[in-house]
């Protein structure tokens, strides 16, 4: 079974990116630690990044093919992407959206999520273990 991790704008970035708020761990290192975990579920993991909308939206279509489930941190795309939305309207299995800083406790902007509107789950200012938790959430959803 394989699971999509999907990353947006500014995530490559990751451990260089205001740290003091996003940690100093990188997106590979990211990476690597929900491939481990997924071979512990028995899920295989494609973990994706774009600073691109449309890309994010072409993966999502992808996912439809072949993914019993989809872990999703949009990013700055959170707030703004009625076309992420959308495309994750046309997923029939489960997503889980990740923030890894506190989106509540920040800017006003950063308080509404469109992706929320779909997410069966919402992981929110647990650092990058947030991916984790998505995982084995996913893990539940995706096998029951
Ligand atoms: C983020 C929070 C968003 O508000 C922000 O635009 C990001 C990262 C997070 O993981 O905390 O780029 O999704």
């Amino acid at each position: 079974r394989l699971v999509y991790i999907l990353n947006g704008p500014n995530l490559n970035l990751l451990g260089k990116r205001q740290p003091e708020i996003y940690g100093a761990e990188t997106l590979a290192d990211v990476e690597r630690a929900c491939v481990a975990l997924g071979a512990e579920l028995g899920l295989s993991i494609r973990f994706l990044q774009s600073n691109h909308e449309g890309q994010i939206v072409d993966w999502i279509h992808e996912a439809r093919e072949d993914a019993c489930g989809i872990v999703i941190n949009p990013a700055a795309l959170t707030h703004t992407s009625v076309a992420v939305l959308d495309a994750l309207n046309t997923f029939d299995g489960p997503v889980v959206e990740v923030h890894i800083s506190q989106v509540h406790k920040r800017e006003p902007f950063r308080h509404h999520s469109f992706v929320s509107h779909r997410a069966d789950a919402v992981i929110v200012g647990a650092g990058t273990q947030g991916y984790g938790f998505g995982l084995r959430r996913i893990a539940v959803l995706a096998l029951a």
